[in-house]
């Protein structure tokens, strides 16, 4: 059997030969090109088994590359590579075909699995004489995501794979973690980008406006309903519908759920009329959604519906790596000139981040304000020292010597906390989320003297 050929598309000289070299020892047969048409021409004339392609290239850059040569019909296995772990570029090669993504400096260790994978695939392939997926027209352009962590670059793939079908989607990932620009990212790199995306929260509508906020209603359906109304369903009509904190959902509207995912259809509130809706659905969660399973609290046979496709948001202390990058990324918004000493970024980079992007994003906007001659230092930085102390499960630091009762308010006033800062300050909403009377929660405030905090 001849040997398998492996084209490397790449203008950097000595990255070039070191691959050609690395191959070639492996008993590859290895092509070359030094630009992107020349490239192009190599992958439609040769038809290699696997082609790498760098995306900075004279010419014709790597993702055009891939784009043109599906569209040609290649069945090349073909692996984009790249210095720059944007979140776009992996998208984007993902949606358009490309087989895997990896990013520079190339880890050989890494490189290696990856091309026998491609070549086993690609065989596979050719036995079934399977044509290449369908192509997808190009999109608008994702909101950028930030973050070049390894975590990160599988979810920025697992986006340009679902964006190109039509799946069921379930984001999950603490608060602030990005569920939503994911969710804006799979919508308009899809193909139903051109079409609305329509966004409810699930938590914060009351469960009595819920059901036709979702459905609709017709005129009369009930006492106060003067007027028919569309719901959110009906305007989501060929493009995305996103139900965030679905883990919030009452029990009887998880079965109107459930109907309308299973048949596509919904009626709305006083009508017997079905009414077909085309779109996709992608649902989000912070919570455990199977431990509500388990309780009796979410039903099983949505939750394997809803979630056909996860894609789980890693919280940002476990990305650490991320944070330099995004505390530029928020530090130059708007055009803004402000920079930071290298103390206060390194206690950026070691505080936990309970909050994760978005209390990171918080905290840069608050020091950009406080930092005088548009330097950030380390006095410039507030975080939360209680909520640092609260996260590392304060349950088990509070000590029983200070008797029950004061452990009860400890837990109170730390649950209050909480509730706060996932309300963002949003006092109507953190009492919603305690399940107390607004009254209730500015009494508690004034008790534990938070009545400043902003969550
Ligand atoms: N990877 C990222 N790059 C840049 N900005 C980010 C990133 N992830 C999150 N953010 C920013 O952090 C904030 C929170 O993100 P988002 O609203 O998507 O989080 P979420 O997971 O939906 O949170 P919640 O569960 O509270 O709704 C937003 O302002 C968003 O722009
Ligand atoms: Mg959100």
């Amino acid at each position: 059997m001849p040997a398998e050929t492996i084209l490397i598309a790449e203008d950097e000289t000595v990255a070039r030969l070191s691959l050609i070299e690395l191959l070639e020892n492996q008993g590859f047969r290895v092509i070359a090109a030094e630009n992107g048409h020349e490239a192009l021409s190599c992958l439609l004339q040769k038809n290699p088994d696997v082609a790498l392609l760098d995306v900075r290239m004279p010419g014709l850059d790597g993702i055009s590359v891939l784009r043109r040569a599906r569209e040609a019909g290649s069945g090349t296995a073909l692996i984009v590579m790249t210095a720059h772990g944007d979140s776009n570029i992996a998208i984007d090669a993902m949606r358009l075909g490309a087989y895997d993504y990896i990013s520079k400096p190339i880890d050989f260790e890494q490189l290696l699995p990856l091309l026998r994978r491609a070549l086993k695939r690609r065989i596979l392939a050719r036995r079934s004489d399977a044509s290449p997926e369908p192509l997808i027209l190009p999109a608008e352009v994702a909101p950028m995501m930030i973050g070049h962590s390894p975590a990160m670059q599988h979810v920025y793939k697992l986006i340009g794979q679902v964006a190109a079908s039509d799946a069921t989607v379930l984001v999950r990932g603490e608060s602030g973690t990005g569920k939503e620009l994911v969710v804006n990212a799979i919508h308009h790199n899809s193909l139903r980008a051109k079409g609305p995306l329509v966004k409810v929260n699930c938590a914060a509508i009351p469960e009595t406006l819920l059901e036709s906020e979702l459905f609709g209603h017709e005129k009369g359906a009930f006492t106060n309903a003067m007027y028919r109304r569309i719901g959110r369903f009906e305007e989501a009509r060929n493009g995305t519908l996103f139900l965030d904190e679905i883990g919030e959902l009452a029990p009887a509207l998880q079965s109107k759920l459930l109907r309308a995912v299973q048949e596509r259809t919904i009626e709305r509130l006083g009508s017997n009329t079905s009414i077909a809706v085309d779109l996709r659905l992608i649902t989000a969660t912070s919570r455990n959604l199977e431990e509500a399973v388990g309780e009796g609290k979410f039903r099983e046979d949505l939750y394997y519906r809803l979630n056909v496709i996860t894609i789980q948001l890693p919280p940002l202390r476990e990305r650490r790596q991320d944070i330099p990058a995004l505390v530029q990324h928020f530090l130059q918004r708007g055009g803004r000139r402000v920079s930071i000493t290298p103390g206060a970024l390194a206690l950026l980079c070691d505080y936990h981040w309970p909050g994760n992007v978005r209390e990171l994003e918080n905290a840069i906007e608050r020091a950009a304000v406080l930092a005088r001659s548009g330097v950030i230092d380390e006095s410039d930085i507030q975080l939360h020292p209680v909520v640092h102390r609260e996260a590392a499960h304060w349950t088990e630091q509070i000590s029983l010597e200070d008797g029950w009762k004061a452990n009860l308010a400890a837990a109170e006033k730390s649950m209050v906390e909480r509730a706060l800062r996932k309300a963002e300050g949003n006092k109507s909403r953190a009492a919603e989320l305690l399940g107390i009377h607004r009254r209730l929660l500015y009494e508690k405030l004034r008790e534990y003297g938070l009545e400043n905090e902003q969550g």
